[in-house]
């Protein structure tokens, strides 16, 4: 047998992820429920907390690695990069789930992601992202941006936090459950994370790039 005909009859194919191709290409973004379960989330933000409680994140900045500036009047998220060399079983557990998604991704529609980065994010009370670009004027890399959520179960409306992307048809506002998976073209989507009233709004965010 052919190793070109093997790869064909290895290949399985994954509704969920088709779906989320499917809305790549139609709307430019995906919103997935559950993508991780309640059980995975729980120890998800467990595993956050700890760290945040270790006071090891930082805030955030804007711009690249060369040109960081701490700019409150813009973002105001506190974050942690995630060392994939370092994960410990919880965060190889994430990765287990995004690897087989990139893995999909580059065998179905030719994406070429050959790098991932993901950070943990705290957007204490009165943090907010305003409307940006996931892109930097040097570094064109970033294809695709996905946000998993962490939040504490219900997480009221009045909490505020949504994501909002702006579209051609207007805008999407996108309540940031838990377990919900937002996966969007970072090169082409802006968007903003609305104020956050009351309780601290959690997640994993990272991009998947070419090279
Ligand atoms: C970001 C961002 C969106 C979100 O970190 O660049 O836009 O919903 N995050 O947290
Ligand atoms: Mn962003």
């Amino acid at each position: 047998m052919s190793t070109e005909l093997f790869e064909q009859l290895e290949f399985v194919e994954n509704p969920l992820f088709e779906t989320i191709i499917e809305d790549l290409l139609q709307q430019h973004y995906s919103v997935v429920e559950h993508f991780f379960s309640s059980s995975e989330v729980i120890a998800l933000r467990n595993n956050l907390l700890l760290k945040y409680e270790e006071d090891r994140f930082r805030k955030s900045g804007i711009g690249n690695h060369l040109h960081q500036e701490i700019d409150k009047s813009i973002r105001g998220d506190f974050i942690l990069w995630i060392d994939e060399t370092k994960a410990d079983p919880v965060e190889q557990l994430f990765f287990k789930k995004i690897d087989s998604l990139v893995q999909y991704l580059n065998k179905t529609c030719f994406l070429g992601i050959l790098q991932q980065e993901f950070h943990y994010a705290v957007y204490p009370k009165g943090a907010f992202y305003k409307r940006h670009l996931d892109t930097f004027q040097n570094d064109d890399r970033r294809k695709l941006s996905l946000v998993c959520y962490l939040n504490e179960d219900p997480w009221p409306k009045e909490n505020g936090g949504e994501l909002t992307l702006y579209l051609e048809e207007g805008e999407k506002e996108i309540v940031p459950l838990p377990g919900r998976v937002v996966i969007f073209e970072s090169q082409l989507l802006e968007h903003e994370v609305k104020l956050v009233k009351d309780s601290e709004r959690l997640s994993i965010t990272g991009w998947f790039k070419t090279r």
